[in-house]
Parts: C-alpha cells; sequence; structure tokens
C-alpha cells in the first residue's frame, strides 16, 4: 500500500480526478475503452463533482467509459433516496456523456432466487470489459471495502452480504432510524476488487484514522477486511491528515 497523504480532501480528490481524466484520453487516444469500478458514499463526492466539471468545462468525454458500481442496499428500488442507483446518477452520471448501456450497479429490485446468477453475470461483465483498470475505494468503521464485512474471504466474489450493526448505525441517519436501513446488500467480493489492475483508496478525518492505522499497519486478516490490500501490487491510499493521523 502507498500512502499519501493531503492538506485537504479537495486536494485529494482533485489529484485522484486528474489520475482517472488522464486514463480516460491516453486511452480515448488509442481507441480504447476504461473499466471503472465506482463507490457511493460521502468519500467519493469531490473527485466527481471534478469529473463533471472536466467534462463541462474541458470537454472530457467519457463515451468509452464502462463503469461498475460495488455495491447497492438489498432490497431497494433504483428511484429511492436512498439507492446507489439514484446517487450514481444525481453525482455523476446524469451530468455527462457516458453511455447507459455502459453502467453496471447491482440491482436491488431483484428476486431472492435471481440474485445469484445475477451476481455471477455481474463478474463475468467485468471480465468481458477486461477488468477493471481503476478501483475507487472508501472504508468503513468495520474495515469494510464495498460491503465486505469483517468475515468476508479473499477470494470472495459478488453475492448477496448482511450488513454489520456497526455499518447499519452509521448509516441509521441518512435512513432516518436503524430499522430503516436494509440489513442485506449485493457487493463484489473482496476477490472482485483485488482483481483490478489498479486500487484507488480514499479516507477523510480523523473518525477514519484508527480504521486506516488497522488497514495500512496492522496484520492481515478476516476480521478487517481492508487488511486484504496488503496483498495487493497497485494500492493507493489518498488521506486527509485527520485520516492519517493514527498512522506510525
Ligand atoms: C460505498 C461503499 C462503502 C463506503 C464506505 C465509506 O459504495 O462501498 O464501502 O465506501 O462505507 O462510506 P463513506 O464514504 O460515506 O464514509
Amino acid at each position: 500500500i502507498n500512502t499519501k497523504i493531503f492538506e485537504s480532501s479537495e486536494e485529494a480528490s482533485l489529484l485522484v480526478a486528474n489520475e482517472i481524466a488522464e486514463l480516460i484520453r491516453s486511452r480515448q487516444a488509442d481507441g480504447k475503452n476504461v473499466v471503472l469500478g465506482l463507490a457511493t458514499g460521502s468519500t467519493p463526492t469531490k473527485v466527481y463533482d471534478y469529473l463533471v466539471q472536466f467534462h463541462k468545462k474541458d470537454g472530457l468525454s467519457f463515451k468509452n467509459v464502462i463503469t461498475f458500481n460495488l455495491d447497492e442496499y438489498y432490497p431497494m428500488e433504483p428511484d429511492s433516496i436512498h439507492s446507489y442507483v439514484r446517487f450514481m446518477n444525481e453525482h455523476l452520471f446524469d451530468h455527462i456523456d457516458i453511455k447507459r448501456k455502459n453502467i453496471h450497479i447491482p440491482d436491488g429490485t431483484l428476486d431472492k432466487e435471481d440474485v445469484r446468477d445475477f451476481c455471477e453475470a455481474y463478474e463475468e461483465k467485468i471480465n468481458k470489459a477486461g477488468g477493471i483498470d481503476i478501483q475507487v475505494l472508501g472504508i468503513g468503521r468495520t474495515g469494510h471495502i464495498g460491503f465486505n464485512e469483517p468475515g468476508s474471504s479473499l477470494k470472495s466474489k459478488t453475492r448477496l452480504v448482511r450488513l454489520d450493526r456497526v455499518t447499519r448505525l452509521d448509516a441509521a441517519s441518512d435512513f432516518f432510524g436503524l430499522e430503516n436501513v436494509p440489513s442485506k446488500a449485493i457487493t463484489m467480493g473482496v476477490g472482485t476488487i483485488m482483481a483490478a489492475k489498479k486500487i484507488i483508496l480514499m479516507a477523510w478525518g480523523e473518525g477514519k484514522s484508527k480504521i486506516i492505522q488497522q488497514s495500512v499497519e496492522g496484520e492481515i486478516k478476516e476480521s478487517v477486511p481492508a487488511t486484504f490490500l496488503q496483498h495487493h501490487e497497485n494500492c493507493d491510499f489518498i488521506l486527509d491528515t485527520a485520516a492519517a493521523s493514527s498512522l506510525t
């Protein structure tokens, strides 16, 4: 893991947005696609703001971009205010020229018996697209990446999971009460994430400093899924000074 520490999350987000934009441009020059793995939540929003800005002001096109989101609550309707489909539309997709057919987000509306086939097909689509070039990640207080909670294995693939109580508590205010937070989600697996050619995990604020320290410096173990990223050969942790404050 390469840790890179910035004064502010704005500065850090600009660097990440620039790295993504450069890859999109260089692939465009070669007539090739870029496959991005995307996260939701509060952490990546400034990166998406910058990408929208690059599109509107500098003409950056996303016509050669294919995206796969990490996760979605289950069950979840796409037009719900809590849906990650809606989140991605509002923060990114509605403001850029990406082709709708190139957008992939786990489907929270599936019947239970269809989830397994959907998850297998999701993995196949990632592979058919050529694999993920850059995977953007946030991190939960449990050390989850995507919704791979403690206990997730290194080899896990896209699947239906049960959310940790800590994760549900962290989401409770958004859902106006813990009882409204779904208990399940569909998420890419740790193995899916680890297969990305490059991983960029971002974390801001003091609240993330303890889990960042454990993830970067702690023993690799299933009880802190983000520690598996220590095995990845091309993984950057992009941190603000507060999130980095517990690193030794
Ligand atoms: C979101 C996701 C989660 C979040 C994590 C941090 O798609 O997969 O792992 O990245 O829960 O959330 P925020 O950024 O809201 O602190």
